[in-house]
């Protein structure tokens, strides 16, 4: 049995196309943080285990980002522009506040004037929250739709908060999604969930109607400040991510014996550990690349997916399970075959 309020199934399945991802040139490796606050490269590791992360550099933004990873998920589906059917962007590091960054790749990439939107707010668990609503969109008459993760949040975190700022990387990553079909990589099933409960302790909170940016918010010393209550979030993270896991198998049929790849957002490398532990999954078949890129947000899973398929580390007609879990507290689980 899942576990009550779980949450939301969707059964309606997707094809996965094709994947692309962008990474800014820029590396940033742990040692250059101890410019900016009081912090080492081993403390890094050891809390975290990141090692490096890319930096966007000073022309690049999030549709820049977005647009590269958008075009090389295409060209990997060989898919046309033109045939895509809607837009969709998991951030929380928008190109603006209004338009969307959806609105910015539509033009960008010369889509046909199709629907798009950004989906804001649920931090690292934005892009497989948006893969959600993805399959039903594909389930009620859309053909193919194109769903980007992306955060630049180096230019929007505190970069003299050390609670935070070593913790997080620039990149996108896209996935072209279609209706179910043979022999064709597939989205089984997808569970999404969250405890608003929880919202003050991870999040950030000027900018919305309730602290609007102003001159004087603008002068206190941390007015871009994540926050975050590190521990509290970690134990959540563990919990939320193993339940996501588990319970979007059972809606796929499938156990955890079938899985051949764990892919869950990359925040630590312990948090990492410990959710493959709740799982009861070995570490050869958990995917990790924490240590070169951070917590890249919304990108973080998809990156990651396109990563361990680029690393053949997925076998044909492979079980990869992926979790999330972010701001809100939002979480979310989904199963793929290869
Ligand atoms: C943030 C996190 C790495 C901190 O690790 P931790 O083992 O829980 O560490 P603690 O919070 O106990 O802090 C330990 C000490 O390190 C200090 N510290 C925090 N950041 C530091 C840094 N960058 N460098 C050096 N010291 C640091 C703290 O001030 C604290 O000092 P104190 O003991 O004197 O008060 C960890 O809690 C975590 O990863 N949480 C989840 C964060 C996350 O994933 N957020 C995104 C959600 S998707």
């Amino acid at each position: 049995m899942p576990p009550p309020a779980l949450y939301n199934p969707t059964m309606a399945g997707a094809a996965i196309l094709g994947l692309g991802a962008c990474l800014p040139e820029r590396v940033m490796e742990n040692e250059e943080w101890t410019r900016w606050v009081d912090t080492s490269d081993q403390w890094i590791r050891e809390r975290t285990g990141i090692e490096r992360r890319r930096i966007c550099g000073p022309d690049e933004s999030s549709a820049d980002l977005a647009e590269a990873a958008a075009r090389a998920a295409l060209a990997d589906a060989d898919c046309p522009i033109e045939e895509i059917d809607e837009i969709v962007v998991a951030t929380d590091t928008p190109e603006a506040d209004c338009p969307d960054t959806a609105a910015f790749l539509q033009h960008r990439l010369g889509a046909r004037p199709v629907p798009t939107f950004d989906l804001a707010g649920s931090g690292c668990a934005g892009f497989l929250q948006a893969l959600d609503l993805c399959c039903s969109r594909l389930a009620t008459g859309r053909r193919r739709v194109l769903l980007i993760g992306v955060e630049a949040i180096s230019r929007q975190m505190d970069w003299t908060c050390r609670d935070t700022c070593v913790l997080f990387g620039d990149a996108a990553a896209a996935v072209v999604l279609g209706r179910p079909q043979p022999n064709r990589p597939e989205v089984l099933a997808v569970t999404a969930g969250t405890d608003g409960s929880r919202a003050p302790i991870l999040g950030r909170m000027i900018g919305g109607n309730r602290i609007p940016f102003s001159a004087e918010v603008l002068k206190q010393e941390h007015w871009s400040a994540v926050v975050m209550k590190g521990r509290e979030v970690f134990k959540e993270a563990v919990t939320r991510m193993a339940e996501a896991g588990r319970a979007a198998l059972e809606l796929a049929g499938l156990s955890l014996d079938q899985v051949d790849l764990f892919v869950p957002h990359q925040a630590n490398l312990r948090i990492i550990e410990a959710t493959g532990k709740a799982l009861g999954l070995p570490l050869d078949r958990v995917f990790v690349n924490v240590q070169e890129y951070g917590n890249t947000g919304s990108a973080s899973v998809p990156l990651a997916l396109w990563e361990a398929r680029q690393a053949g580390r997925i076998p044909p007609g492979g079980i990869v399970l992926m979790t999330a879990f972010g701001a809100g507290f939002h979480w979310a689980g989904a199963v793929a075959r290869f």
